[in-house]
Order: C-alpha cells, then structure tokens, then sequence
C-alpha cells in the first residue's frame, strides 16, 4: 500500500497518534551508539527512499537517510540542479521514471503544486520534506518531542511566534488533527495561510490569531518560533523590523506557563527569532526536537509504505 505525505491530513490524527506511540517504541529499543544501528526488526529491508532537494537541508537529509539506514534500506540524494529536473524534465515524466527505481520518493521543493505534481504521477508514495506551504515531517518530530515531555496533545496550549510559515502552517494542522489550542503572535501581513486555519478550526482546533506577542505566550506550554525569513523569501529591513516584538526571549518565555518548553526546527538565527538565552536555557529541547527527526522520519516512512 503506498500512501503520500504531501500534509498531515493525509495520514489524520489516528495514524499521527501511531506514528508517535511507534516512534517512542522504536527509540526506547536503541542504544546511544552507535548510531546507525539497525532496528532489530528491518522493517525497510531492500527498500529505497531517492531524495530530491531543490533547497537546502540538513536535519531533514540527516535524518531520512539515518532512519532509512536504521530501518534496513537505504537513501539517495537528488541535488535538483545536478539532475534532468535542473535542465527541464517534467515533474511528471521523472515521477514516471522514479516509481520504477525507487520505493519511495522525498521531495523538497519549493512550490506546493510540484509536490502535487509529482504524487499524481508517481506509483510510489511521495513525503513532503518542506515546500513552501508545509512541513509535516518537522511537526512529527515535533509532536513526539512534546509528548516527550509529558504533555498531552489534546487541550495544549502552544503559542507561535513570528512568521506565519510553512512550519506554523502544519502545526495549525496539527491543532486541528490532535484537538489543542495554537495562539498565532505576528505582525499583519504575515499570516499563516488562511486555508490551513480555516480547516484546522473545522477539525475541531482553536486556533487563536494575534498581533501581541504576550497574548499569544500568556500560559503557553510550549513556546515555538522559527526564522523570520524562510528559503526562498526575500525578507528586508521592513520585513525584519516588522517581526522584532515577536522575538522569543526570557521577557516572553515568562509569560509562558510554569514549566513552559522551548521548540525551533532550526536552523535557528540566534539573537533574532530567539535569544542565546532561551536555545541554550533550561526550557530549551531543541536538541531532542532535532534528534526527532530521525525517529519521527521513521513512522512516515512506515506508515507511506503500508508498514504501520
Ligand atoms: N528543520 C529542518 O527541516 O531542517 P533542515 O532545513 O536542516 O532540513
Ligand atoms: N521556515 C523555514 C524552515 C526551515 C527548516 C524555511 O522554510 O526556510
């Protein structure tokens, strides 16, 4: 069974709950190191994963290919530019070409449409390493970090700050899926997209949109903020100054609630978004959030190829 992972609802809360008990299993079962160690049951052994990148990476390319390796198969990378895709062969055409070589395709790219694109015309299942509308991965990884800590999901209260992003967006969906609250601090302008609020709250999240910073933290338990300017923006004076009252600092973090956690899906722009004081602070588990990625990787992997 192959299954896309283009957003978080292609997999719905049921399966998100799964993918998070699996992980935590799968992480209890391994050693510290060393660190590509197999999973004792080699879920994906043969299996293939190619991964195309039309933007930078390192957690997400990291982390695929170690959760591959773990898992018993193995992972190719596609810089984009050093491709046919660089020189113009159709999305179609190579998603034709890829689903007879590969088990598994992982894309990053810009344009939602191309990810579109590409599912309608692979066989295979395609995962969503970033665009510029979602990040699903990151927020797996997410959701284990923060189940992690001993939070429930349904009824969290979780407050982002800054741009309205690809990875606010999917943590909206994630409101919506796992039933919590998102408190949205930005400046006007920069709104996280209005499709993915609109059927988070149809789902049954509160998703709460504000220009004050305080608001957005005031009893937070989880803090979560990420670059002002993602790839492919263009960003700017005005842009930056506009995002400045949303910086995360010990000042917002106290507003938070007692006990309050720290999230960034890195990579982060120290003393902007956040300060040295908060990514390097008690609250901080930007660490585990990013070591994440590989044990979330691991559910999307399974769940894509009908495994979990
Ligand atoms: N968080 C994240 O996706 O990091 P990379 O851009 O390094 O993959
Ligand atoms: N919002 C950021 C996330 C990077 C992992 C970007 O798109 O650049």
């Amino acid at each position: 069974m192959a299954r896309d992972f283009l957003n978080l609802v292609d997999a719905g809360g049921d399966a998100i709950a799964s993918m998070i008990a699996d992980a935590i299993d799968r992480k209890a079962a391994r050693k510290a190191w060393p660190k590509a160690q197999p999973d004792a049951d080699q879920p994906l052994a043969g299996h293939t994963l190619a991964m195309i990148f039309e933007k930078n990476s390192t957690r997400t390319r990291v982390s695929f290919d170690m959760a591959m390796r773990q898992l018993g198969g193995s992972a190719l990378i596609m810089e984009a530019g050093s491709t046919q895709i660089g020189r113009g062969e159709t999305i179609a055409d190579t998603a034709r070409v890829l689903s007879r070589m590969v088990d598994a395709i992982m894309i990053r790219t810009d344009d939602h449409a191309k990810i579109e694109e590409l599912a309608h015309y692979a066989e295979v299942p395609v995962i969503n390493g970033l665009t510029d509308l979602s990040h699903p991965c990151q927020i797996v990884a997410d959701l284990l970090t923060i189940v992690e800590q001993g939070f429930a999901l349904p009824g969290l209260q979780l407050a982002w700050l800054g741009d309205g992003n690809n990875v606010a967006n999917s943590l909206i969906e994630a409101a919506g899926l796992m039933k919590f609250t998102i408190r949205i601090g930005g400046p006007a302008g920069y709104e996280p997209d209005a499709d993915f609020v609109a059927r988070a709250r149809a789902a049954g999240g509160e998703v709460i949109l504000t220009q004050d910073p305080a608001e957005a933290a005031a009893g937070a338990q989880i803090v979560v903020t990420d670059t002002w300017v993602s790839m492919g923006q263009v960003g700017g004076e005005k842009h930056i100054a506009a995002m400045q009252p949303y910086q995360v600092n010990a000042g917002l973090m106290a507003k938070a609630a007692p006990g309050a956690k720290f999230l960034h899906c890195l990579p982060a722009h120290r003393e902007e978004e956040v300060t040295n004081e908060v990514i390097d602070g008690p609250a901080s588990v930007v660490w585990d959030e990013a070591e994440n990625r590989i044990h979330g990787q691991k559910s999307v992997l399974l769940w894509a190829l009908g495994k979990l």
